[in-house]
């Protein structure tokens, strides 16, 4: 059900992590195209984190490799953002100090980082909010603090790590048409890990399901909505397919840790679209 991307930005081939004697992720491979979305879908614990903590450069897989852009990752490589689900905002920044630190560290002249983390606070509507300190922001604010400071680096990767997660459900999806909004201005290579099925469809281009513990690769699913998208694509008969499918597929993981193996046909057909 997948197409292969010509040149993949990002690549991860055989990736296998224990945490001493315990496998947490097995044998994963996929690709992610220049100005792709991958969504990874799969339920808590099969290893999400760990993934893009690999792929982040932030941890060694145990075996098989990562690279971004053909150089193989072995340290936190230049270019990559990255947005974890609980903000990860230093709370001794102001927002402009948290959103021009990478630019800060890399050494940009002060006015230059002015004016562009001027034009970033502006582009994720955070506009008044410069001096603030997080403890003064709501989730939502903070999430855009943290995707603004992912995005100042002007990355050719991104991963983020169920960003919304955190996020009241009218925060959470007034974000993901935001977020969807700015990469259509500045298509980069995404990871975009959830664990909330309807919001893998809406933001990728194709979809990695995983499951299990330890966690690997169930199937790579086209979602074949196109782009730019808004809220409306979640009305299209596409997205219910797809996302149908999806449900099946977690509801079968669920059924097998919970249930004896006759209940698991079941509750499959029950959920099938009509
Ligand atoms: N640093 C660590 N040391 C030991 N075990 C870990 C560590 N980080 C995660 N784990 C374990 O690895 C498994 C996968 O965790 P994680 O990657 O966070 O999954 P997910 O993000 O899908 O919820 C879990 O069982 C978790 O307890
Ligand atoms: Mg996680």
């Amino acid at each position: 059900m997948t197409n292969p991307p010509a040149g993949a930005m990002i690549r991860v081939e055989g990736l296998t992590k224990a945490y001493g004697e315990r496998t947490v992720l097995a044998d994963v491979s996929f690709d992610v195209a220049a100005g792709e979305i991958v969504s990874v879908v799969g339920p808590s614990g099969c290893g999400k984190t760990t993934l893009l903590r690999c792929v982040a450069g932030l941890i060694p897989p145990s075996s098989g490799t990562v690279s971004i852009a053909g150089q193989r990752v072995t340290e936190p490589p230049e270019g990559v953002g990255v947005v974890f689900q609980h903000f990860g905002l230093f709370p001794w920044k102001t927002v402009f100090g948290n959103v021009a630190y990478g630019l800060t560290v890399k050494g940009v002249p002060r006015r230059e980082i002015e004016s562009r983390v001027r034009e970033l606070i502006v582009m994720v509507g955070l506009e008044g909010f410069e001096k603030s300190y997080p403890y003064q922001l709501s989730g939502g604010m903070q999430q855009r603090t943290g995707l603004a400071r992912a995005l100042a680096i002007e990355p050719s990767v991104l991963v983020m790590d169920e960003p919304f997660a955190s996020l009241d459900a009218q925060t959470r999806d007034l974000l993901q048409l935001e977020l969807l909004r700015i990469w259509e201005q500045r298509p980069t290579a995404m990871i975009f890990v959830t664990h909330s099925i309807d919001e893998a469809v809406l933001m990728g281009d194709r979809i990695v399901i995983l499951s299990g513990q330890p966690g690997h690769v169930h199937d790579i699913v086209d979602v074949g909505i196109g782009r730019p998208r808004g809220r409306e694509a979640t009305d299209s008969e596409r997205f219910r397919v797809v996302r149908d499918y999806l449900w099946t597929v977690v509801m079968q993981g669920a059924n097998r840790r919970n249930m004896p193996g006759s209940a698991i046909e079941t509750n499959i057909r029950a959920s099938d679209p009509p």
